[in-house]
């Protein structure tokens, strides 16, 4: 059995075929950890990993002992004022002001499988046998209150998913001022911290720092997961690469205020905490009621940075996504944003639909614009019905012309805001999320709707609701394009202010559950502001997001290398857009464009009735090579071979699961004048088998024969004068240049 419980010696051992996660209970009760890491064989008596130490001015709770202090012990969920000086993993107050705890374990509970959370999107399972999990239960008797630490460790993922869940037994409400996800406290300070941190148009950079002592992690609190930091933190060993070494990742499945954090004690003691932001988070426990966290999985892998990425993107593509379109190629779109922006009628948007139909691509999507009185962001968020006046026949007459072509139909939507300039907020202005008895921020134009409240999201469901049932609609884009400022929920009480930020997100995930449950063939593509909610949270509704506002294909390679660190190439939202780009001003070809744009859901984003007839036939066979491919590259497994972070060049390849195919794309930013030779070593193949290669969507030069091992270990090359391609080879040279290879197993199909 996967957990094990040794009774004689109190601990506990989760494992799979490759990891192994150890804790025990502490001789006072507490829940102590002792290891997370390569598989280890199940025995009793790991004890001896418990270092103890008598050290100066420690608190140590047991008379006449010096050594046992929790202030040096390795912890599964500390509290804090227990000798513990650390970042606590929750903190609780009493009614009398007290905030001393003391959480002892008493009892647990093993079981196949992994329980829903309610209201909480989570990673789940579809046969029991997938997943086991422990429950833990700690109890404070003088508080009464329980805290169940549950841990869910997966068959086929070096992962495992854990939650806390608070529950008030006594007659005295508790307040929970923090409560994380989890915590995990390592042996050793020998690591690099991973963060993807941005901004608008360049989120989800890779950004690296070495550990030091003290405080370190990512965080949001601006309501959404944001652009500048994502719930996702990495740690690995200095000398770890891509494909080697050590590697521990660490994710939330949560879309609000987050804190991730690392802290380093002065014995180089790593402690890894992360769960919701406790940054103006208050939740009152009444008698009888209990409070979830979010989810927190935790990936530790030996085999690189690509192994830690592979097991979240494996994990979250097929056991977090949902719903009929999980396992489904995505239609390849064109969305009319940067086409038009507010600027449109039905005849343009017919225009481009029908193109588009020429062209190959299956789904039309409108994008914002097409409600209330809306040609510009200052008005009529909150009124999702048509403007009659650039859509004589509505949605409904529109999305059944598209349909009528040959097209699928999608429409933009932002359910959580509102202008004032809106009906909606002419008859509700106390349903913003913002103290209206001051002046309070716009942003965009626009305010927060306040989702804490069950009739604001009833109101947005039923508006969406119509329209989805009485138009033909495919693919739903849900977009949010503001951070919060002045919280308040107006007309509730105290204890509802402390709660409000994640009451919003629960209002949001209960938006979305609602309308995935009741429009299951509808795809749902998440969005804020480019990528401000690309989180696992999105993923449960929305098995793909828009990626980034940025669709520039250079930017794009390090937005879309950053992203794939979590999150599978099947929900990254990627479309080729005009050049000059309309966010930096480069022009870059209509091959790299793609090339790009294909290691994701794939689609179009610019006025294609504008293009050549020559550029129209690129598109044609753009169109085509995706249809061919998007299986391999949406399902297949994603390598990162060469980082744009680290130079001029990048290269990724996918491979297909039952290894009969990869693609491989190189990317290099700027032409160097002669060149050095260029050689990738590829990965994921097999050693003995031969591989055809020829180049795609380029020159279609043939690259011949090879083995596997030669191409893993003595390396392809991409050199700019080794392709002998003669002349044309100058002809396709240039800045921002790409090619794209196809590998078929010789004795494959494909
Ligand atoms: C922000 C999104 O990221 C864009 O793609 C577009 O939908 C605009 N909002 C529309 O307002």
């Amino acid at each position: 059995m996967p957990v094990e419980f040794h009774q004689k010696s109190g601990e506990f051992h989760l494992y799979n075929d490759e990891i192994s996660y150890i804790m025990e209970i502490l001789e006072n009760g507490h829940l102590g950890h002792v290891y997370f890491g390569k598989r280890l064989r199940d025995r009793e008596g790991f004890r001896y990993l418990t270092e103890y130490a008598a050290r100066d001015m420690a608190a140590c709770p047991f008379e006449g002992r010096r050594d046992f202090s929790l202030e040096h012990l390795k912890q599964e969920y500390p509290a804090f004022g227990t000798g513990d000086t650390r970042y606590p993993a929750f903190e609780i107050e009493r009614e009398d002001g007290s905030r001393v705890v003391d959480f002892r374990y008493l009892g647990h509970h093993i079981y196949q499988g992994k329980k829903k959370l309610e209201g909480l999107p989570a990673v789940y399972v579809e046969d029991e046998a997938e997943a086991w999990t422990l429950e833990v239960t700690l109890e404070d008797q003088a508080v009464s209150a329980r805290i169940v630490l549950s841990y869910s460790i997966f068959r086929d993922y070096p992962a495992i998913a854990r939650s806390a869940r608070f529950v008030c037994e006594g007659e005295e409400t508790v307040t929970i001022l923090n409560g994380m996800s989890g915590c995990l406290d390592l042996p050793d300070k020998e690591y690099e911290m991973l963060e993807l941190a941005g901004t608008w148009a360049r989120e989800r950079h890779i950004h690296k720092r070495e550990l030091t002592y003290g405080i370190q992690g990512v965080y949001s609190m601006r309501g959404c997961s944001s652009h500048q930091f994502n719930p996702f933190l990495g740690l690995k060993r200095k000398e770890t690469t891509e494909s080697a070494g050590e590697a521990l990742g660490f994710s939330l499945v949560y879309s609000g205020d987050f804190l991730a954090q690392v802290e380093v004690d002065n014995f180089d003691v790593t402690r890894v905490v992360m769960g919701i932001h406790p940054n103006e988070f208050r939740w009152e426990l009444g008698p009888g009621e209990a409070f979830q966290t979010p989810e927190m999985v935790m990936v530790y892998s030996d085999k690189g940075l690509n192994g830690m990425s592979q097991a979240f993107h494996g994990l979250y593509r097929t056991r977090l996504a949902r719903g009929v379109w999980r396992d489904r190629e995505r239609p390849i779109l064109i969305n009319n944003w940067e086409a038009t922006y507010f600027d449109f009628n039905e005849e343009k948007i017919l225009e481009i639909a029908s193109k588009a139909q020429e062209l190959g691509i299956e789904l039309f999507v409108l994008d914002d614009g097409w409600f209330g009185k809306r040609n510009w962001d200052d008005s009529s968020l909150g009124d999702w019905y048509p403007n009659l006046e650039k859509l004589p026949e509505g949605i409904t007459g529109l999305a059944r012309k598209i349909q009528d072509m040959g097209l699928k139909f999608g429409l933009w939507f932002e359910p959580e805001m509102t202008n004032k300039d809106s009906d909606l907020f002419r008859a509700h202005p106390d349903w913003v999320l913002a103290d209206i008895r001051r002046p309070y921020s716009h942003g965009r134009n626009q305010y927060v709707l306040d989702f804490s409240k069950e009739e604001v999201v009833d109101c947005v469901y039923r508006q969406m609701k119509k329209i989805l049932e009485e138009a033909p609609v495919s693919y739903v884009k849900w977009d949010m394009n503001r951070s919060f400022s002045e919280v308040f929920s107006n007309g509730k009480d105290r204890s509802w202010q402390g709660k409000v930020r994640h009451k919003y997100m629960l209002g949001v995930y209960s938006l979305y559950e609602r309308l995935t449950r009741e429009f299951p063939e509808i795809l749902f593509e998440s969005c804020a502001s480019g990528g401000a909610r690309f989180d696992p949270g999105m993923l449960y509704y929305a098995p793909q997001a828009w990626t980034s506002d940025d669709t520039d294909a250079v930017e794009r390679i390090k937005i879309q290398y950053g992203t794939s660190m979590v999150y599978p190439v099947s929900s990254m939202g990627s479309h080729v857009s005009a050049v000059p780009n309309h966010q930096v001003f480069r022009n870059t070809s209509l091959d790299t464009r793609a090339n790009v744009a294909y290691f994701g859901t794939f689609g179009y984003e610019l006025d294609i009735t504008k293009l050549t007839e020559e550029e129209q036939e690129k598109i044609k066979e753009q169109v085509a090579f995706m249809k061919q491919h998007r299986r391999l590259i949406q399902q297949g497994r994603f390598y990162r071979l060469k980082s744009p972070f680290e130079g001029n060049y990048a290269a990724w390849m996918v491979v297909a699961e039952d290894g009969s195919e990869a693609l491989l794309a190189y990317f290099r930013m700027m032409q160097p004048p002669q060149g050095k030779f260029e050689r990738l070593y590829l990965t994921g193949l097999e050693e003995e088998e031969e591989y055809e290669i020829k180049e795609q969507a380029g020159a279609g030069e043939e690259f011949g024969r090879h083995y596997g091992d030669e191409l893993m270990y003595a390396g392809f090359s991409v050199s700019d004068f080794s392709s002998g391609l003669g002349r044309k080879a100058y002809e396709l040279q240039g800045d921002y240049f790409s090619r794209l290879y196809h590998l078929r197993k010789m004795d494959s199909n494909n």
